[in-house]
């Protein structure tokens, strides 16, 4: 669909007072990876330890934005693709407004993350959470691999429906031998060094 007359308004607001006001830049932390890999564990701790050191930082998960904004794309490639793009839309919204938005999102297809990239242009910042599906069938937090080797569920990632790793991601955290602890203070570390101003 071709947009017909749209006129972009400029904001009054500039980034840096934005920046200079909450002593960060904003940016997406686009995290990747299976289900299971450990993304919502990661997402949800991170957000605690960097609000606790003064970020503005807020988690868009996967399951929870199903639930609304998304409520209605389904898991085929296609609904995959409109989940993404919506989402990288609105973190970058997120990041332009200064915040940190971390989004844990199993975004499966390199096509489509690169659209989200596209979106937040230099604040994008892709983190692979590495896991092996063995590991992730292994833990299986919700069952949903069982239900995938009974055929309960269709195109499930890593079972019936492919996982594209990214190729440059700008970070890797490693769940398969890294515990929970040591890839939050990797994560930390990294914001730290590439956000505060
Ligand atoms: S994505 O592929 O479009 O990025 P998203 O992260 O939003 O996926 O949602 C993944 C979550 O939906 C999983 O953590 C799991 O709980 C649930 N889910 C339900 N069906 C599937 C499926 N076919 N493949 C992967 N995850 C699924």
């Amino acid at each position: 669909m071709t947009v017909k007359n749209i006129t972009p308004v400029e904001h009054r607001v500039p980034t840096e007072k934005r920046h200079a006001r909450n002593q960060h830049r904003g940016g997406v932390l686009w995290f990747t990876g299976l289900s299971g890999s450990g993304k919502s564990t990661l997402g949800f701790t991170l957000e605690e330890v960097l609000f606790r050191e003064g970020f503005q930082v807020y988690v868009l998960d996967g399951d929870n934005v199903r639930g609304g904004l998304n409520r209605d794309v389904d898991f085929s490639p296609e609904g995959r693709a409109e989940n993404i793009r919506r989402i990288g839309e609105v973190a970058a919204l997120f990041a332009d407004a200064g915040l940190i938005c971390i989004s844990a999102f199993i975004s499966p297809y390199r096509a489509d993350r690169a659209t989200a990239r596209a979106a937040a242009g230099e604040k994008f910042h892709e983190v692979f959470v590495d896991a092996s599906v063995e590991t992730c069938e292994q833990r299986d937090p919700k069952g949903l691999y069982q239900k995938a080797r009974r055929g309960e569920i269709q195109d499930f990632t890593g079972i019936s429906a492919p996982y594209e790793p990214p190729e440059k991601p700008e970070l890797v955290v490693n769940t398969n031998d890294q515990s929970i602890g040591e890839c939050i203070e990797q994560l930390a570390t990294y914001v730290r060094a590439n956000f505060k101003t």
